[in-house]
């Protein structure tokens, strides 16, 4: 099996500073210590057991977001197709990705503006097809631009519930048949899109969705999620995976758990 690869950024100077998702609030202090322990330990499993190869981002004061991987962009194969934040607040991190992967020898390709894309948040891969997400952070244009790139076929999903903002809040790709999925957080004809093509959806509850069950990442036979999601984690398992439900307490107070630490490389 292909090794997996993943780009993350130690928690140094995440906090929630600014409010830009029903999630965050300024009045709710992250626990420093807390944070860079969950942090550590994820890193620590993907890289250990998971064997999976982590590549890490220097982190940067001001940016407290940019521990969020995930929206960095979107990568296939030698190309960085870079994103272009909805909110001022997190568009300073746009260079650093950019140099990040400059540096490494990425063709990094960008979006026409005014178009908004926030990466991997709102755009995953199941087998061959592209799943994107619109409407609170990413734009169908620049979806339709990214794939163009990318020469990929895709499927719009239109997000209709704020608390499930990034397409990666409710919706999990597991491989090619499998996914999780919260329904509710998609406008009808997006569910029906969701039930015509994937093979075998994992509905998830509304329960586990808002513990940030679908925030979920794969690598090899095992997959790492948020604890407190029992019957996601029976589904999983009953398919043959081996999961890992880890505390993300201190990132979902920013809106983000297992899936939005790492962006796919
Ligand atoms: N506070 C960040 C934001 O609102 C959280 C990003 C979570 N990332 C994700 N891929 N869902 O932009």
């Amino acid at each position: 099996m292909q090794q997996s690869r993943f780009l993350m950024c130690p928690p140094d100077y995440f906090e929630v500073a600014y409010e830009i998702n029903p999630w965050m609030s300024v009045e709710r202090l992250v626990d420093r210590k807390r944070a860079e322990a969950q942090w550590r330990a994820y890193y620590e499993l993907l890289s250990g057991p998971l064997d999976a190869q982590v590549e890490l981002l220097a982190p940067a004061p001001g940016l407290p977001d940019l521990v969020f991987t995930a929206n960095a962009g979107l990568v296939r194969e030698r190309i960085f197709v870079r994103s272009h934040f909805r909110f001022k607040e997190r568009r300073g991190e746009e260079a650093h990705f950019e140099k990040w992967f400059k540096s490494r020898g990425y063709r990094v390709k960008t979006l026409d503006l005014p178009f908004c894309f926030e990466g991997e948040g709102d755009a995953l891969s199941m087998g061959e097809e592209l799943y994107t997400g619109y409407h609170f952070r990413s734009d169908l244009e620049a979806h339709e631009q990214a794939a163009g790139i990318l020469r990929s076929d895709y499927f719009a999903l239109e997000l209709c519930d704020k608390r499930f903002y990034h397409l990666d809040t409710c919706f999990a790709p597991i491989d090619s048949q499998s996914a999780l999925v919260f329904f509710p957080a998609f406008e009808s004809c997006s569910q029906m899109i969701l039930w015509e093509t994937v093979p075998d959806p994992i509905r998830v509850s509304e329960e586990e969705a808002l513990r940030f069950a679908c925030n979920a990442v794969v690598a090899g036979q095992n997959v790492v999620l948020p604890s407190g999601c029992p019957n996601v984690s029976k589904e999983l398992e009953k398919r043959g995976y081996a999961v890992y439900a880890l505390d993300f307490s201190e990132f979902i107070k920013a809106g983000g758990a297992a899936k939005c630490l790492v962006l796919k490389l």
